[in-house]
């Protein structure tokens, strides 16, 4: 007998994780549905997707474009719901067996929360929203017997790792980092980079935000705390190695020193798969490694001097209570205000270095605590942005 199909509901499908998403959708039609389909401002393509994929419902969340994705699916079979809310909804439907939350930031945390107490097992591409309550969904995922897959190439490496070995224990893990188009430059010389110049990843190609992530190094910093509540460890059990040519994508030490890593070409449809096939891997055309194209794989330490932000993680990380989420918002701030050309690279981490700094402290924040802390940073991130502007 076959599996029955699984039924994918896509929070970002817009986006450079939704759409490739959708591509591992149409390359296993009997094994996947795209069930819910969502954008923010994306209105055409989310119609084009919709024609397409022929999903139970879309989500526009802004407001304002509902009523063109209203009337251009108004022959085709598809709901269409706006608003914020609407996400909080559309993930708990009876016809959904796994979200895959692909949005982008802090967004992604309400409804992340309404699919776990759903029962709803999840893709997670929306690292931010383990970065700002991982305690709190973590906990709420063990309490409603709900498994967290990873995307994050690197997380998905390390989970990849793990199969099999759930019941050994981890000594440390490693997550590797491309380095990003700024690996070797030195504060001088990053002074005056420009958005274009931060945008051009050597590896990946991705959305702006998680690019100018991994530009600062920032986005490392995301990951580390990520791996942390995705696998239960310590702060000292997660290291950070520069890998430029983004070929080994982490690595497992045991107790025992045995080393594990997972490697392949950067590709996201491949981790994409993974959370959304796991436990059987399914065939597919994604372009294979070959070590003769390869003959030197390098590693070197990160330089957190130069790439505060990795640092600024870690710090948040070790304060711990609602400093991650702080490091989250003002980052999103920083990063947001970074494309519109109105702080430059380095300010990026004063922004996030302030915040960390000025915010008070709360140890064990609840799911108020988290908003009100995003909602005060944002302001105090934006204060710093009028001061230097
Ligand atoms: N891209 C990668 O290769 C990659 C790799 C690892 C992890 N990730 C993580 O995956 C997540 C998505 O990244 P991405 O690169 O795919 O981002 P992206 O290309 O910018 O796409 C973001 C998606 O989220 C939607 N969205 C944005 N803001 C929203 C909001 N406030 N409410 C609801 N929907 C919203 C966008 O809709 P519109 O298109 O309508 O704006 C779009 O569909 C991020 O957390 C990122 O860190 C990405």
């Amino acid at each position: 007998m076959t599996a029955p199909k699984k039924r994918i509901a896509i929070l970002g499908s817009t986006g450079s994780i939704g759409t490739q998403a959708l591509d591992v959708i149409a390359a296993h039609p009997d094994a996947f549905e795209a069930e819910v389909l969502t954008a923010n401002h994306n209105a055409t393509l989310l119609v084009e997707q919709a024609k397409r994929f022929k999903p139970n419902a879309v989500v526009v969340v802004n407001e304002e474009h509902y009523p063109i994705v209203k009337d251009a699916l108004r022959d085709e079979p598809v709901k269409v719901y706006t608003g914020e809310s609407a996400l909080s909804s559309v993930v708990q439907m009876d016809t959904v067996d796994l979200v895959l939350t692909a949005l982008v930031g802090y967004a992604g945390l309400k409804p992340t929360i309404k699919a776990i107490e759903a029962g709803k097992p999840i893709a997670l591409a929306n690292k931010e929203t383990l970065v700002v309550a991982g305690e709190l969904i973590t906990s709420l995922a063990r309490e409603k017997g709900v498994n967290i897959f990873p995307v994050d190439s690197e997380h998905s490496a390390i989970f990849q790792c793990l199969v099999g070995e759930f019941h050994n224990k981890i000594e440390k893990v490693v997550l590797t980092a491309s380095g990003g188009p700024f690996r070797g430059k030195k504060s001088a010389e990053l002074k005056a980079v420009t958005k274009a110049q931060a945008l051009k990843h050597p590896n990946w190609t991705m959305g702006a935000k998680v690019t100018i992530d991994s530009a600062t190094l920032m986005n490392k910093g995301l990951e580390v705390i990520e791996a942390k509540w995705l696998f239960g460890l310590t702060t000292k059990q997660v290291e950070v190695i520069v890998h430029p040519q983004s070929i080994v994508h982490s690595l497992v030490q045991f107790e025992d020193g045995s080393m594990k890593a997972q490697m392949g070409l950067p590709d996201m449809r491949l981790p994409i798969q993974f959370a959304m096939s796991y436990p059987e891997r399914l065939k597919s055309d994604f372009p294979r490694f070959d070590f003769l194209n390869y003959p030197a794989l390098t590693f070197e330490k990160p330089d957190t001097e130069t790439f505060r932000n990795l640092a600024l993680a870690f710090e948040a990380l070790n304060r711990a209570g609602n400093m991650p989420c702080v490091l989250n918002a003002a980052n999103e701030v920083a990063v947001a205000e970074f494309l519109k050309d109105r702080i430059g690279f380095l300010e990026m981490s004063d922004l996030v270095e302030q915040c960390l700094e000025k915010m008070a402290f709360i140890k064990t924040p609840g799911y108020d605590d988290y908003v009100n802390t995003d909602k005060e940073t944002r302001i105090r991130a934006f204060e710093f942005v009028k001061r230097i502007g």
